[in-house]
């Protein structure tokens, strides 16, 4: 069988369309503003560089390596006990799991596409009432756009690597960093600039605690889509001879600037027509349509153009977080790509129905244990539980577990001086971060 290789462009652009998702637009913005602005945009850079970053040549390693699905992966490259190993890749599940929601999500950006083109709300309170009014009363035009998205994703997985995942980040990626961009231009001649530079850049002590450390790590995994199999089933198809560590660093180099970039664009437009930072989980939702409705008609162009630049960044993502599944069962069980790709999309699409319910009046009631409804109990379990897991066992797993001597002959020549760094990073500090982390999002500590 002919297996298909990304391109070199290719691998980095895919990569980094995992890795810029709703995370970086949605997400980062508001976590910044919760946690102190310019001092957590600290913390969260410094853990990017030394956790994110090392995670992230690990995990390309295992997939460079092992050349398969994630399961097959960590079977070939233990050193012993294969049979237990082989466990590690099961991380992958957690991509299918996000997939619930991250699909619901991007329903709502579909549904905030279309109605922007037309309607934009005159203050915060009227769009919050939209924004919950469509979350706890209108299933309908949910499933509608949630089953979109389901098409959509399964269409372009069942293409495969080269036909389908690299060609959709070949032009939705561009696309997306040209809207940014644009917009942010425009953000910088408007006087709110300087505002939302202090914000991002000026540290605030005060706010900074241990949950803003935890946060910062979590979400730092989450950005760089690690800890799932995404980056390592997409290293698979890497070509031989492939630099890992300079596609990585352009990862999370094009991750940050979209996170930073997006952030000051947003506080720029929050404080020059809305109600300022720090909203919530509803920033992208509620404040940012009824800052767009004070600029007018502008306000609508920039609120499709918006609305589409988050949904093109989600898009990218769930390929990623679908496809190692899709691979595992293509690998392991003889499967067919179409039957793969349609499995898995039923399986987020048929959850992802439960999801929506869960947030609507008069259903949620039944699916609500512990005072969180099934939609937040699957983000916790992923971001709290699975995804430091995944980190903690890929550190221990290229850290102590694969042949050291390939560790070595693939990453020491990349890296140079930096190699031992970064294996005492990964031996060391990323275990114990990982276990901190999990701890501490789980309220035991
Ligand atoms: N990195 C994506 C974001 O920031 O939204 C989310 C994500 C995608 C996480 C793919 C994990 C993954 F495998």
């Amino acid at each position: 069988m002919k297996i298909a290789r990304f391109s070199r462009l290719g691998f980095i652009l895919a990569a980094a369309g995992s890795a810029v998702g709703l995370g970086n637009i949605w997400k980062f913005p508001y976590i910044a503003g919760e946690y102190g602005g310019g001092a957590f945009v600290l913390i969260y850079l410094v853990t990017v560089l030394f956790i994110g970053f090392s995670i992230l040549i690990a995990e390309m390693l295992i997939g460079y390596l092992g050349r398969r699905d994630t399961v097959s992966s960590f079977e070939v490259l233990a050193s012993k006990n294969k049979k237990l190993w082989r466990f590690g890749g099961f991380q992958a599940l957690a991509g299918l799991f996000i997939m619930i929601f991250y699909s619901v999500v991007i329903g709502w950006i579909f549904n905030y596409i279309v109605t922007s083109l037309t309607y934009l709300p005159s203050s915060v309170e009227e769009a919050e009432t939209i924004f919950t009014t469509m979350l706890h009363a209108d299933f309908w035009t949910q499933f509608f756009y949630h089953t979109l998205s389901f098409l959509f994703i399964t269409y372009v997985v069942h293409k495969g690597i080269k036909g389908g995942i690299e060609k959709l980040n070949f032009y939705l990626m561009p696309a997306l960093m040209l809207i940014l961009a644009g917009m942010f231009l425009y953000a910088t001649t408007l006087g709110a600039f300087s505002k939302a530079i202090t914000f991002m850049f000026e540290p605030d002590y005060s706010k900074v605690n241990s949950e803003a450390f935890v946060v910062a790590v979590g979400h730092a995994f989450f950005t760089l889509s690690l800890g799932m199999g995404a980056i390592m089933t997409y290293s698979a198809s890497l070509e031989k001879g492939a630099n890992l560590v300079k596609s990585a660093f352009w990862v999370a180099f094009l991750d940050t600037l979209i996170a930073i970039v997006a952030g000051l664009m947003l506080f720029t437009f929050l404080y020059q027509y809305g109600s300022g930072p720090a909203q919530g989980p509803g920033l992208v939702f509620i404040s940012l349509p009824a800052a767009f409705y004070e600029m007018g008609i502008l306000g609508n162009i920039f609120a499709v153009f918006f609305f589409i630049a988050l949904a093109f960044a989600g898009l990218t993502s769930s390929v990623s977080l679908v496809e190692p599944m899709v691979q595992y069962f293509i690998d392991r069980f003889g499967w067919s790509r179409m039957r793969s790709s349609l499995s898995m999309g039923v399986f987020f699409w048929f959850f992802g129905i439960f999801a929506i319910l869960s947030n609507i009046d008069g259903a949620k009631e039944m699916l609500t244990w512990g005072g969180k409804s099934f939609f937040d109990w699957v983000d916790y379990v992923t971001a709290a539980i699975m995804l430091p897991i995944g980190g903690l066992i890929m550190a221990v797993f290229v850290g102590y577990i694969i042949p050291q001597s390939e560790v070595e002959r693939v990453v020491k020549p990349q890296l140079g001086w930096a190699y031992k760094p970064w294996l005492f990073s990964l031996r060391y500090i990323t275990p114990v971060a990982m276990f901190v982390v999990m701890l501490s999002l789980m309220g035991v500590i």
